[in-house]
């Protein structure tokens, strides 16, 4: 274990343990050790090309970072959060110093833990991000799988939480993997602009020694070199971006679960989520709660903190790098976790769920949900539509005092008091599948066309 700290020279005396402690990273960062390694493995082959350390110098380095790595691998060197270490960048270099010797000394060369952090963390968002767009995918796909299987199942969509109008819960889980299917456009985003090497931007300004940043950023597969070396050291909007991102996300996923313990209370009676997706409780015997739905709407309490964690540590900072800058990582690999356990969760209590349909159909009787079809029904029969709404709303209050639970229990005689524009063919009209089947317009709710979203949503997550 490398005893010494970096900054060793210039500073006699050392913090107390206590503090020392305080002020180290390397619980949270050992997590970036084998970016930290692809970086330095990156930058010492420059070196050596560029004339700055000696080929024979570098090719030691390389190897010995490689066995560094697959030690960390293998579990044969495990990163304790030692009171001695201060963040994974000292710990690889006095490793690395302490079994090279000067080989191990010359890596940093225009190097600073500046430059160095803001690559790592960079390089670790490379790896992560594409297997978060990959849970989102396999999530949406779930959602639009189960949709396909409902199609044509006809429930009550809502507003304000009341009866509105008949969907179909393939509309509704359509809607959901609409929304997944964005988040993940956002992550795309966020990683096409993360996607630039900061290495040779020093500590703030550069580097005085003929690096060659072009070869590192290819050798690391960056698509760009950072344009200013200040801004590479000092910004963590990428971060911060990423952070958004998935606290957007996280938000869908806990509106989805609002949605899923609601349909689960005896209520609505609308899902019955597996024996495996629920938890008993430890004093009333009859239970079984959506626990994993209340957790992962709870989770996104944490990721809306830590994206305001994050943005609360760059507000006021002055340019370039403070140790501010740390707290970043903490906050946004919380997030990422987070995120990653939660559509994974989520999926697999969708997959094992049971639809109700039965109760979902039952449900689009009583709440009126056909009355603005009645209303279409007159448009369509050359009514104005203010005119329409108004005759359809007198219909509604004509069943709820008469005691008539939908318009079409109402007699046409009664109906034609109204408008004469009633026909016979109204009864069919306002049967809730054929409300739904008549929304066939590109995002409407009819069978046919939300199969058709499902086709479009799939191409998009192939
Ligand atoms: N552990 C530090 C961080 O995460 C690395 C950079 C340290 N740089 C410094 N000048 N103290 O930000």
């Amino acid at each position: 274990m490398p005893k010494q700290v970096l900054w060793a020279g210039r500073l006699k005396e050392k913090p107390e343990a206590e503090a020392f402690a305080f002020q180290a990273s390397i619980g949270v960062d050992r997590r970036l050790a084998l970016d930290d390694i692809a970086g330095s493995r990156a930058h010492a082959a420059m070196l050596a090309k560029q004339g700055i350390i000696p080929a024979a110098a570098a090719a030691k380095i390389d190897r010995e970072l490689g066995r560094i790595a697959s030690e960390l691998e293998s579990g044969k060197l495990v990163i304790e959060d030692g009171s001695h270490i201060e963040d994974i960048h000292s710990y690889i270099e006095g490793l690395l110093t302490e079994r090279l010797g000067d080989a191990g000394r010359m890596v940093h060369a225009g190097r600073s833990r500046n430059d160095q952090v803001a690559l790592d963390f960079r390089l670790y968002l490379k790896r992560v991000i594409p297997e978060l767009r990959n849970e989102l995918a396999l999530t949406a796909g779930t959602l639009l799988d189960r949709a396909e299987e409902h199609s044509g199942a006809v429930m009550p969509g809502y507003t304000h939480l009341q009866r509105a109008q008949p969907v179909t819960l393939g509309f509704h889980l359509c809607a959901w993997a609409a929304a997944l299917i964005r988040d993940r456009g956002r992550l795309a985003d966020a990683l096409e602009r993360l996607d630039e090497c900061p290495l040779g931007s020093g500590a703030l300004a550069g580097s005085g020694l003929p690096l060659e940043r072009r070869s590192v950023a290819d050798a690391l597969g960056f698509a760009r070199i950072s344009l200013n070396a200040m801004d590479a050291v000092a910004d963590r909007d990428f971060a911060l971006e990423t952070a958004s991102a998935i606290s957007i996300a996280m938000v869908h996923l806990s509106r989805f679960c609002e949605d899923t313990a609601i349909w689960a209370s005896e209520e609505f009676g609308f899902i019955s989520l597996s024996e495996s997706w629920s938890t008993g409780s430890s004093i009333m015997p009859q239970k079984k709660n959506p626990d994993f739905a209340e957790l992962i709407r709870g989770k996104a309490g944490r990721t809306t903190g830590n994206l305001v964690t994050l943005i609360t540590v760059l507000k006021g900072l002055p340019y370039a790098y403070n140790k501010d800058l740390q707290e970043d990582k903490e906050a946004l690999f919380d997030s990422i976790d987070a995120l990653r356990s939660c559509l994974r969760m989520f999926r697999g209590m969708v997959s094992q769920a049971a639809f109700n349909t039965g109760r979902m159909k039952a449900a689009c009787t009583g709440g009126f949900l056909e009355a603005t079809d009645a209303a279409e029904y007159l448009v369509r029969k050359g009514m104005p539509f203010r005119t329409a709404h108004e005759t359809a709303a007198l219909v509604v209050r004509d069943c709820i005092e008469a005691g008539e639970r939908s318009v079409a229990q109402r007699s046409l005689e009664k109906l034609q008091s109204r408008s004469k524009l009633f026909a016979p063919d109204v009864f069919e009209a306002l049967k809730p599948l054929a409300c739904v089947k008549a929304r066939s317009l590109p995002g409407g709710t009819a069978p046919k066309e939300v199969r058709r979203q499902i086709r479009e949503m799939r191409k998009l997550i192939k």
